[in-house]
């Protein structure tokens, strides 16, 4: 009956220290994940044992008898506390090295870089990740922003930098973290397992927003990520109406245009996130808020208000202009 109840309680702890989401380096996703859990449960299991060792000896040493009086009774326990100092050292030194040796291996894994990996080019912003898909032929590259998505079961190589300050890719069921450095680039390799959506997040401090520079990584199944991958390869879709169109021409003339890219447009600025499938997208400002018009429309009008310190100007705009470019930016699927 105990038992019965203590479940749910148990359940409770590990779902409120979060080991069971998609955010979580108890919750590995793929091999590579996998293997930096074990090492953590390795190194937290040793680290109880010794520690557990350590108060024993502490305990024994204030609770055992006192020296047996004479130069026989110190010479018998100086013997016995030369052998306690050797088999500690000899101890310590055996741990040290287990973990050396396992720490290497889990390095050397993930050092690994396999030849048939995707490759994506991502580059930190104050504040939101910038995402390509690199290949050999040009028309086969995409561009997208804080969403990523990736096939199962297949090696991502992620090249990382930064074009303004030291971020850092931290996906906790993916990966460990990896610094984006301006000026120079890191590479990580992911491997996904499972199908799902993870969370991410920038791990090194880098402004103001910091704590919302979040980003999303969707491990599709193969014919999924292919579909995404096509949709996302089209130039944005055209205005299907007079509001969108009236949206468009907003865009075209107004601040909008000096930031960002909508294939197939005349817009083609690479400030800011590229907008051209930005209604395929859940969240805007990375992961900040739901991709929902009227937040589209807040985030236009004042984002200093909703983000402060983030790159993105205020556009002061009449309602119908406003309301005709939510309408245009919501059709880019
Ligand atoms: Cu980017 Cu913290």
């Amino acid at each position: 009956m105990r038992r019965a109840r203590a479940f749910p309680l148990l359940l409770l702890v590990t779902q409120l220290l979060g080991c069971t989401s998609n955010h979580a380096a108890l919750n590995p996703a793929g091999p590579r994940a996998q293997a930096i859990a074990n090492l953590l449960l390795l190194f937290c299991a040793v680290s109880t044992v010794v520690y557990l060792i350590v108060i024993a000896f502490l305990v024994w040493t204030l609770y055992r008898r006192g020296p047996r009086e004479g130069v026989e009774g110190t010479a018998r326990r100086d013997q016995k506390s030369w052998r306690i100092i050797t088999a500690g050292v000899a101890l310590t030194i055996v741990v040290l090295i287990t973990l050396a040796v396992a720490d290497f291996a889990v390095q050397r894994r993930l050092s690994a870089h396999p030849a048939d990996a995707l490759r994506i080019v991502l580059t930190g912003h104050q504040y939101w990740w910038e995402v390509e898909y690199d290949d050999a032929n040009p028309s086969q590259r995409l561009r997208t922003a804080n969403e990523i998505h990736i096939p199962v079961d297949r090696p991502v190589e992620f090249v990382l930098t930064s074009r303004d300050v030291i971020h850092s890719f931290w996906l906790p069921s993916l990966m460990g973290k990896k610094d984006l450095i301006p000026g120079y680039t890191n590479t990580e390799v992911v491997i996904a397992a499972r199908p799902g959506t993870f969370t991410g997040q920038c791990a090194e401090f880098c402004g103001l927003q910091h704590a919302q520079m979040r980003l999303t990584l969707t491990a599709d199944k193969p014919q999924d990520f292919e579909r995404w991958r096509q949709q996302q390869l089209g130039e944005a879709a055209m205005p299907a109406d007079d509001t969108a169109r009236r949206g468009q021409q907003v865009f075209m003339s107004s601040t909008c245009i000096l930031c960002h890219t909508i294939q197939g447009t005349p817009a083609g600025a690479t400030v800011g996130p590229d907008l051209t499938h930005l209604a395929s997208r859940g969240t805007i400002a990375a992961g900040t808020l739901p991709n929902t018009p009227a937040n589209l429309a807040s985030w236009i009008l004042e984002p200093q208000r909703l983000k402060p310190g983030a790159m993105m100007p205020a556009t002061a705009l009449p309602p119908q202009d406003l309301a005709a470019l939510t309408t245009y930016l919501g059709s880019l699927q």
